[in-house]
């Protein structure tokens, strides 16, 4: 088992230059992918499967409770239960899995492999994906974090009716002029402020992350806690071959995070490896697809300035890009758009500049 620590030991086994055919080993990610890609890397040079590499380099970000946007830690649904999203393709195999709206098992990304590798179907969802996670060996566990829960009672607080009454609020009866630090006694103000800003501005964070080997081979794999409060049930970009996800191995792979419901729109992920395929470079196909969604508000900026959306794309000789709707967030969502991680294996991973579509507006 590849550690973070000892990842630099296994790198520096293999060469990381360019291989015959032009391959070389590369992985990329979304910016909150540092420790994904030294992760994927150090399996990549160890000269494990590019997909276990990426799955192993994701289970980063599904394991660690501050990430909240991926995994154990997630922010949850309106009901407050953590619904996870994930996929991955497999290029020298040509294959693909998926899960959606699946609950209680922290690492969606194996589980979707495992519908890749042990079934004859690429998608479960819900309470099917739960069952068949289960029956490969997987324990039920609460993904709900003390932050987390907390960031969702804030959140049912700020909901009010016309008279600003909420019912997750102290009664009527109660003394007035309690604010809401009196209300979550015990909270330091930095998490209610974390809290606050969650529950106003609503995360899709997400990491997607992609490999390529000295060999060629390349896998991608998306995993999300997908839109923070969203219905139950919905399914965001993430788990959807095509859009937060696709993998060809004649030509590239491509992913997505951010608002998936654009993404969906634009089948991205797919649209990029086509663009690629008719000889696009990595950032022209992704900044193609970024006009794409920039269509479908007809530019209106003001529309658009609502949400952010990322692509990422790799190609199979190694070229990559990252790319942004906005060269700036629309909030400080501790998840940033504006950059990519990258590791080359010449040592730890990077972040490069996006490139991107529109410069946002000052607010
Ligand atoms: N891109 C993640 C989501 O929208 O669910």
């Amino acid at each position: 088992m590849l550690s973070r620590r000892n990842w630099m030991a296994g790198a520096a086994a293999l060469p990381a230059a360019a291989q015959p055919g032009g391959a070389k080993n590369i992985v990329i990610a979304s910016s909150n992918g540092l420790d994904c890609c030294n992760i994927a890397m150090a399996h990549i040079c160890a000269g494990k499967d590019t997909l276990d590499a990426v799955v192993a380099g994701v289970n980063v970000n599904e394991n660690d409770p501050a990430d909240d946007s991926v995994g154990y830690g997630g922010l949850p649904n309106e009901e407050g239960v953590v619904e996870l999203d994930a996929s991955v393709m497999h290029g020298p195999t040509r294959r693909a899995g998926a899960v959606a709206s699946l609950r209680n098992i922290k690492n969606p990304s194996k589980v979707a492999k495992l519908v890749m590798e042990q079934t004859d179907h690429i998608m479960l969802v819900g309470e099917g994906a739960l069952r068949f996670a289960k029956a490969m060996g997987f324990s039920e566990e609460n993904l709900l974090t003390e932050k987390s829960r907390l960031a969702w009672m804030v959140w049912k607080r700020t909901l009010r009716d016309g008279r600003g009454h909420s019912n997750w609020s102290d009664g009527l009866d109660a003394p007035p002029g309690k604010d809401m630090a009196a209300q979550f006694p015990g909270v330091s103000g930095e998490l209610l402020a974390y809290a606050l800003d969650r529950a106003m501005y609503p995360v899709t964070g997400t990491i997607n992350c992609l490999a390529l080997n000295a060999k060629g081979e390349m896998s991608g794999c998306t995993t999300t806690s997908g839109l923070a409060w969203k219905i139950p049930g919905r399914v965001g970009d993430s788990p959807i071959i095509g859009s937060g996800l696709y993998v060809d191995q004649e030509v590239g792979a491509a992913g997505s995070t951010g608002r998936g419901e654009e993404n969906i729109r634009v089948a991205g992920a797919h649209s990029i490896v086509e663009n690629m395929r008719h000889g696009m470079s990595p950032k022209d196909a992704v900044l193609d697809v970024l006009k794409r969604v920039s269509r479908n508000y007809n530019h209106d900026k003001a529309r658009l300035n609502r949400f952010d959306i990322n692509f990422y794309a790799l190609r199979k000789d190694g070229a990559y890009a990252g790319g942004s709707l906005w060269n700036g967030q629309f909030r400080n969502t501790g998840f940033n758009s504006r950059r990519f991680a990258i590791n080359d294996g010449s040592g730890n991973s990077r972040l490069e500049d996006c490139i991107f579509l529109y410069e946002r507006p000052k607010a």
